[in-house]
């Protein structure tokens, strides 16, 4: 086991207290094994000090290393109020944010879908994926990386953002004190108040962009982000869009 993998005990029984807490060295990857879990033991966290494959959206390899937090939150799709999975993979995205500007002060947006950025920096990747009855909410974040390996690009830490070093179980703790709040809100049907914070933590809000879909590109303006979590685009020919998925650049 890591040495941070040493997670002191006073902080282990605050996170017992969201769930279940499974705490592996090196596995392929902690969605994988949140998904292989025994049902019934929802909400459970995955958190590994290593991943040999974790994945990222459209199936490209995930870089994380000893300095990360990689974890997955497993959620029952049987709680009442869960929102659908895409959803469920923005409101992680806020409440990301919301636990690194609370513990670090940074302002972190979010580039549609659900980058966790600083600045142009991706500082986390977050990729739920569903299987039977639950749905993994699988979270990368950068926390104490000085550097990163050659090809991977525009990548930031909270280290490289702020000049020094973050406790990632206490950055988890904040997480999943942050999530499954808002999960609790939206199930309870207060959306309004969740879509507005969304929009505020929007890189991409208002913002000229391109969009690459698996079926085409868009380039243009996104004007709104509705309440399934999809954006809104103008494109510079004057049509509106509604997208659901995609990659997002944003222009100058
Ligand atoms: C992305 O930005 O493409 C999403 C990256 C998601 C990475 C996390 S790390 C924990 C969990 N396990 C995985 O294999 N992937 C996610």
């Amino acid at each position: 086991m890591g040495q941070d993998q040493n997670i002191p005990g006073e902080l282990l029984s605050r996170l017992t207290r969201f769930g279940r807490v499974v705490l592996l060295d090196t596995v392929l990857s902690t969605n994988d094994h949140a998904l292989s879990l025994k049902p019934g033991h929802e909400p459970a966290v995955v958190v590994a000090r290593h991943q040999t494959r974790g994945r990222g959206r459209f199936r490209r390899p995930w870089y994380s290393d000893d300095e990360s937090l990689t974890f997955s939150l497993l959620l029952s799709k049987e709680t009442p109020g869960l929102p659908r999975a895409g959803m469920i993979a923005h409101v992680a995205g806020l409440a990301l944010c919301n636990a690194i500007e609370k513990a670090t002060g940074l302002k972190p947006l979010i580039r549609w879908p659900n980058d966790v950025m600083h600045r142009d920096q991706k500082l986390a990747g977050i990729l739920c994926e569903g299987r039977g009855s639950a749905v993994a909410v699988g979270v990368g974040l950068n926390v104490n990386q000085t550097a990163f390996p050659d090809g991977v690009h525009d990548a930031g830490s909270l280290r490289t953002a702020t000049g020094r070093d973050w406790d990632r179980f206490e950055l988890l703790e904040g997480f999943l004190e942050e999530m499954l709040g808002l999960l609790a809100e939206a199930g309870k049907g207060e959306t309004a108040g969740l879509l507005s914070a969304l929009k505020e933590r929007s890189a991409v809000l208002n913002r000229r962009v391109e969009v690459a879909t698996l079926l085409r590109r868009h380039v243009g303006t996104v004007i709104d982000l509705d309440s399934e979590g999809r954006i809104v685009l103008r494109t510079d020919a004057g049509r509106l869009v509604v997208l659901g998925a995609g990659q997002v650049r944003r222009l100058r």
